[in-house]
């Protein structure tokens, strides 16, 4: 059931754009970015939903999209995401190192990614955005720190996993159909007994 979902849950950057995300669903999935584990339990993470269109449409020029695809620019109108999650650092709340929260950040937006595939919604997180957005957004640049954007719709493309080949190469591709392929390396290659030797494969 887990593994069922974790497969499910794919990095999706071609939206269903008309089909919106209302807040309410927003809301629950930051709850459930809520739960996570924290370093120190401090829970420095704050969240800001975007819904409006017309404030997403702002923020979508400031996102860097795919960047193995390098010849596609990124959603056409139409299949851009409907709603945004930013995450954003507290840094009156972080008592610990920056580090720390960016380990949180990765559970929390897992938590909240696993709740969306749950009900049928998928994300991508951008960690490639100008930092202009912070001012889009009104973001008090002294107390907070933007980390991560979260685009979130219902999914207008098709994601596959496969295993990496013998050469290791792990970039994400499409195909003449345009379903995406996400490479994972394979359990033989990621597990590693104490004392072995250094291993040819996969080192890209
Ligand atoms: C911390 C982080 C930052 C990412 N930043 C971007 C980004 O800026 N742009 C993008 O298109 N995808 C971004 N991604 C999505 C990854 O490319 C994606 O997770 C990877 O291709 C594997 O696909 P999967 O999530 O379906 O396993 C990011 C993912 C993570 C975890």
């Amino acid at each position: 059931m887990i593994r069922e979902l974790i497969v499910k849950t794919r990095t999706i950057r071609r939206f269903k754009e008309d089909e919106g995300l209302d807040e309410t669903v927003l809301r629950e999935l930051i709850d459930l970015a809520r739960l996570g584990g924290s370093a120190r339990n401090s829970q420095p993470l704050r969240y800001m939903m975007v819904t409006d269109r017309q404030l997403g449409a702002r923020i979508f020029p400031h996102l860097g999209w795919a960047g193995y695809l390098v010849d596609w620019p990124g959603p056409a109108e139409g299949e851009r995401p409907p709603a945004y999650v930013i995450c954003l650092l507290d840094r009156r709340c972080c008592q610990g190192p920056e580090s720390e929260a960016r380990i949180d950040l990765g559970i929390a937006t897992q938590n909240l990614l696993l709740g969306a595939a749950a009900r049928d919604i998928y994300g991508c997180r951008i960690g490639s955005f100008a930092p202009d957005i912070s001012g889009l957004l009104q973001i008090d640049g002294s107390r907070y720190k933007l980390l991560l954007v979260i685009a979130l719709g219902r999914a207008a493309e098709e994601v596959v996993l496969e295993e990496a080949g013998p050469d290791g190469d792990i970039r994400y591709w499409r195909d003449r159909q345009q379903v995406h392929h996400v490479p994972k390396r394979p359990l033989t290659d990621i597990i590693i007994a104490p004392g072995s030797p250094p291993s040819k494969r996969g080192s890209q």
